[in-house]
């Protein structure tokens, strides 16, 4: 195989981005609730609702996921970056990463397993498969109750407003926030174009 005209070639690695960084809670409150901050994650059915999380063996985080089978995922705002980078630099093997950061630790409902009041957007998920990959172990998880901070609907159209969220984005070791809205789903096709042309959602 060759070079490709224009292209530098680069040895083969987890080149995909930005991707979302979360913040994954697992454990119970009370006893042994920590949060894992994972950037290996991702939406791989639509129906049955599954993601997709990838952790080493090693981390703490990885034997409460085995024990309790359930765990949270939740978007954190760009406005968190720090309790995120910290929640992923240090072991719940050592410290009390609820307690140290402020975040607030409020019991799924559906699993017990602990959210975090202050992201914005929380998912509950429940284990339904797992295997080793290699470096990592993948754990695939039915999404079973979704919550949504009241401000992130829209007002006027009461439509559900992620983007008001503001999401914490990851590339190659770096931290960003999202950038400036492009277009609808569709929007390349749809039929009258001028009448719907895609337009940034409304701010408040
Ligand atoms: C931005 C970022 C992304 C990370 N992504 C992952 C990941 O996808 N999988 C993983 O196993 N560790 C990942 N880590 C490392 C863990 O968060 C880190 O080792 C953490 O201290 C483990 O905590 P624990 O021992 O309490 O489980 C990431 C760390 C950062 C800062």
């Amino acid at each position: 195989m060759g070079d490709l005209p224009g292209k530098l070639t680069w040895k083969p690695g987890t080149v995909l981005h930005p991707l979302p960084v979360v913040l994954v809670g697992c454990g119970r409150i009370g006893t042994d609730a920590n949060l894992i901050t994972l950037a290996w994650t991702g939406i791989v059915c639509s129906e049955p609702p599954l993601l997709s999380i990838s952790v080493r063996p090693s981390r703490h985080s990885h034997a409460l996921i085995l024990k309790h089978q359930v765990f949270t995922v939740n978007l954190p705002a760009a406005t968190q970056a720090t309790q995120v980078d910290w929640c992923g630099v240090k072991s719940g093997r050592d410290v009390d990463k609820f307690g140290h950061t402020g975040l607030t630790p409020l019991a799924g409902p559906q699993t017990g397993a602990p959210l975090v009041a202050e992201c914005p957007v929380g998912l509950e998920c429940r284990v339904v498969d797992s295997r080793s990959l290699g470096s990592h172990d993948l754990f695939i998880a039915e999404i079973v109750a979704v919550y949504a901070d009241a401000a992130l609907v829209d007002p006027d159209t009461q439509a559900f407003a992620l983007e008001r969220s503001a999401p914490l984005c990851y590339a190659h070791g770096n931290y960003y926030e999202l950038g400036g809205y492009l277009g609808f789903f569709g929007f390349s096709v749809q039929k009258k174009p001028g009448k719907k042309a895609p337009g940034p959602p409304r701010r408040r």
